[in-house]
């Protein structure tokens, strides 16, 4: 299971490949809004543009899931390294720093202490798709391998 690294607050989430990063923040009680965000957000709709992350490290760019047309928009003139939370999945293990936009002492320190501890990779590609035990387990595999009669 991929993990999710959130520098800023010091918490390994894991989470399913394929789940969205917002509501796995929420779940986690991670923090993913500055105080506009608080005080209305669009519930994960990607038009208020207030649950920033930044991907930091070496966190490999297929961690999450591709930009959406709504991020390529929505984050024209923001650093490269910047999602909306609402909008990405999450595919392998990742360092995410929440609310980029907010300063955070000592930064350089916390994000090589994050990087020192190696992140499980999670799975290589997204969707996984894994064999079931009966499947495996079932006949001894001759049938499979004559093809149609
Ligand atoms: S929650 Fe509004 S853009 Fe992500």
């Amino acid at each position: 299971m991929p993990v999710i690294r959130f520098v800023r607050e010091g918490q390994d989430v894991e989470c399913y490949p394929g789940e969205n990063l917002r509501e796995v923040a929420l779940r986690e009680g991670i923090e993913l809004y500055g105080l506009k965000g608080k005080l209305g957000n669009c519930g994960g709709c990607g038009q208020c543009i207030t649950c920033f992350v930044e991907v930091v490290g070496e966190s490999s760019p297929s961690s999450l899931s591709p930009r959406t047309g709504v991020e390529e928009r929505k984050l024209e003139r923001r650093p490269e390294g910047w999602r909306l939370a609402c909008q990405a999945l999450v595919q392998q293990s990742v360092l995410v720093l929440t609310r980029p936009q907010v300063g955070l002492a000592d930064a350089e320190a916390l994000l090589a202490a994050a990087s020192q501890a190696p992140l499980p990779a999670g799975p290589t590609a997204w969707p996984v798709v894994e064999t079931a035990p009966d499947e495996e387990e079932a006949g001894d595999g001759e049938a499979d391998l004559q093809g149609p009669a």
